[in-house]
């Protein structure tokens, strides 16, 4: 008997071991401690002991009984312990790790060439102004010097809006330059002035220098004693800090209605130093080593005179051209077609 009751114990202990999964543990159990199973035959054989011999056999038998229940018990806890080990390494995920960040867009670069361009007047004492983007054709041509059907009109191909007309301001049109900023300005009637207007504009244009909105920026400074000096000084101010420290500026003798003089500003050509020349070869982006970069003046005495503002006492100089021309003008920046500013293509989008 205690042999058999050994070899049970080594027998169901090394099967219960070896149970692959959960099914076949249980079919085990059922085999050796089901109530028909190997172990309850022997309890019974155990009982059938003459008397001398039980209680020494009964003793064994428990212990066997006992230790069989523990490697079932044991192998019950391994596969159990297995199976949270699967789950763990196939769901496994390091919780310390940084997320996936989204990715972070950023402004476009005309809102940001605006920015730098209102930081450079802002830190010489010009403040940011905005006018409406539809306005009325006193403020853009008449108040500017340019009465009704002055041919220098045609200059600017204007959007008319289908509105009534207004008895004194005439017909509604979309802004066709920033210079009605000037006139908005100078009626407020607050002198000294040093305004930096920036704004979107609009005109019936479109091809490779030109889009039907863009946006120009407009400075007027009135003061006493100012003079064309002090509008060279500004814009060779502006065109250091925006286009680099090697950049000089020219004035050109032009033609506008709201400013006499007038002048045009060129600034010296980054790609052939101001030389005009590459070499032999004749610099293939500029003329003759400028570029033109936009227009400017002393404000004409007629446009002080729209406002209310007394020229003899007050003068100024005005100068405005476009955000997006100038950003083209930047320095390794190269853009050859304006209309790529609104396509929204990513690929031109991102690189700025
Ligand atoms: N408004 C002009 C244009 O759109 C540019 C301009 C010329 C602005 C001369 C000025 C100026 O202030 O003085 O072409």
């Amino acid at each position: 008997m205690k042999d058999k009751l050994d070899q049970l114990k080594s027998e169901a202990s090394a099967a219960f071991a070896a149970a692959k999964d959960a099914a076949e543990l249980e079919a085990t159990e059922i085999k050796y401690l089901g109530r028909k199973g190997l172990m309850a035959a022997l309890m019974q054989g155990v009982a059938g002991l003459p008397s001398n011999e039980r209680p020494m056999m009964g003793k064994l038998a428990n212990e066997v009984k006992i230790a069989v229940e523990r490697a079932l018990a044991d192998r019950r806890a391994g596969l159990e312990a297995e199976k949270r080990g699967a789950i763990a390494t196939s769901e496994w995920m390091d919780l310390t790790m940084p997320g996936t960040r989204p990715p972070k867009g950023h402004v476009h670069v005309v809102t940001d060439a605006i920015a730098a361009v209102t930081g450079i007047f802002e830190k010489i004492g010009f403040t940011r102004v905005r006018y409406p983007e539809v306005e009325w054709d006193w403020y853009a041509f008449e108040a500017l010097n340019m009465p009704k059907d002055h041919p220098a009109r045609d200059e600017w191909e204007t959007f008319f809006m289908a509105a009534p007309e207004d008895p004194k301001l005439g017909k509604m049109v979309l802004t066709p330059h920033t210079s009605s900023g000037q006139i908005h300005e100078l009626k407020k009637g607050k002198l000294p002035i040093r305004m930096i207007n920036i704004s979107k504009t609009y005109r019936r244009q479109s091809d490779v220098t030109h889009v039907p909105m863009f946006h120009q920026f407009e400075g007027l400074m009135i003061d006493k004693n100012i003079s064309v000096t002090h509008l060279k000084g500004v814009l060779d101010h502006f065109a250091k800090e925006f286009f680099g420290h090697g950049r000089k500026t020219r004035l050109r003798p032009f033609h506008f209605r709201f400013t006499e003089p007038s002048f045009e500003i060129d600034i010296s050509c980054d790609l052939c130093g101001g030389t005009g020349r590459i070499g032999e070869a004749k610099c293939r982006i500029c003329k003759e080593g400028w570029l033109e970069l936009g227009g400017a003046g002393m404000v004409h005495p007629n446009v002080l005179k729209a406002c209310s503002v007394d020229s003899e006492k007050w003068s100024g100089f005005a100068f405005g051209w476009g955000v997006e021309r100038t950003m083209m003008m930047r320095e390794g920046v190269k853009i050859d077609d304006v209309r790529h500013f609104y396509r929204n293509d990513f690929r031109f989008l991102t690189q700025f």
